[in-house]
């Protein structure tokens, strides 16, 4: 029988899944970082943050960066504002619009980069790769930390991607990852919930156009390994010291495990 996977509410053909997510990324890679501070009321900049303060890159040693699912480049672009100036990231993601944003953004040399940050130094520091997360077109073992925030729900074979982004990391690498979850505090949950279910689609309609897009987004969420099964996931694919934490009543889980 064929294997099927979520998309949304919708059961579809494994082999399909990635083709509707791509169509998803593609409708809303224009107004994607607008639609995120204004979805969330701007608090997505501080689960980035935190995620950036786990990565804690270095300011005086080399650093690399894979940032997977990367889209516009928004947590690469914080990672290298953090770190030092020999910090770099690989953005990597499967839609070109989404990482055509990111370009424009990284040449713009938003206010978030370090002022001595000049185009050409940008250049250096970070790449635009477009790869499948299943299938990464990296070496084995060459970068110190991986990071996937809100991105590993939309890969329709999880294992595979968590597999790759183990077989990157150099040993002594942290793998992070960033992820909506469900709400735990009475009350805050059924505001949640009324909220992803209306207000969000509406949003995406208002901003975007694009309502449809926005009701997956919210439902893929709801479908989405509850932590402690997707910490599970993360010991299968070989990492270690897995823990995840979460962030805002459980709007948001930081996943982390190790190469050791
Ligand atoms: C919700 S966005 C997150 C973007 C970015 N990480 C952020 O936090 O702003 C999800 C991203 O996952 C990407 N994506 C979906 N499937 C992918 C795959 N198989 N491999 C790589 N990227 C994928 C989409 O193209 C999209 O850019």
């Amino acid at each position: 029988m064929e294997e099927t996977a979520h998309f949304g509410s919708r059961q579809v053909p494994l082999g399909q899944k990635q083709g509707l997510v791509d169509d998803v990324f593609r409708s809303v890679a224009r107004r994607y970082d607008l639609m995120n501070d204004l979805m969330s009321f701007g608090l997505h900049r501080a689960w980035k943050d935190a995620l950036v303060t786990a990565v804690n890159p270095p300011k005086s040693r080399p650093f690399a960066l894979l940032d997977i699912a990367g889209g516009t480049g928004d947590v690469a672009l914080r990672v290298i504002a953090a770190g030092g100036a020999e910090t770099r990231a690989t953005v990597c993601d499967i839609n070109a619009d989404m990482l055509a944003v990111g370009r424009e953004r990284a040449s713009a040399r938003s206010p978030s980069l370090p002022a001595s940050a000049s185009e050409g130094e940008m250049k250096r520091r970070i790449a635009f790769i477009e790869a499948n997360a299943e299938a990464l077109p990296f070496e084995a073992k060459s970068f110190d930390a991986a990071t996937v925030a809100f991105g590993i729900r939309n890969v329709p074979r999880i294992d595979r991607a968590l597999a790759e982004a183990f077989r990157v990391l150099k040993i002594g690498g942290r793998f992070l990852c960033l992820e909506f979850s469900a709400v735990d505090v009475p009350g805050l949950d059924r505001l949640y919930e009324t909220y992803s279910r209306n207000v969000i689609p509406a949003l995406g309609r208002w901003v975007v156009g694009d309502m449809e897009s926005y009701r997956y987004l919210v439902e893929s969420i709801r479908r989405f390994p509850k932590p402690q099964a997707f910490a599970e996931m993360l010991r299968k694919a070989g990492f270690a010291r897995v823990s995840f934490r979460p962030m805002s009543g459980g709007i948001v889980m930081l996943h982390s495990g190790w190469r050791l």
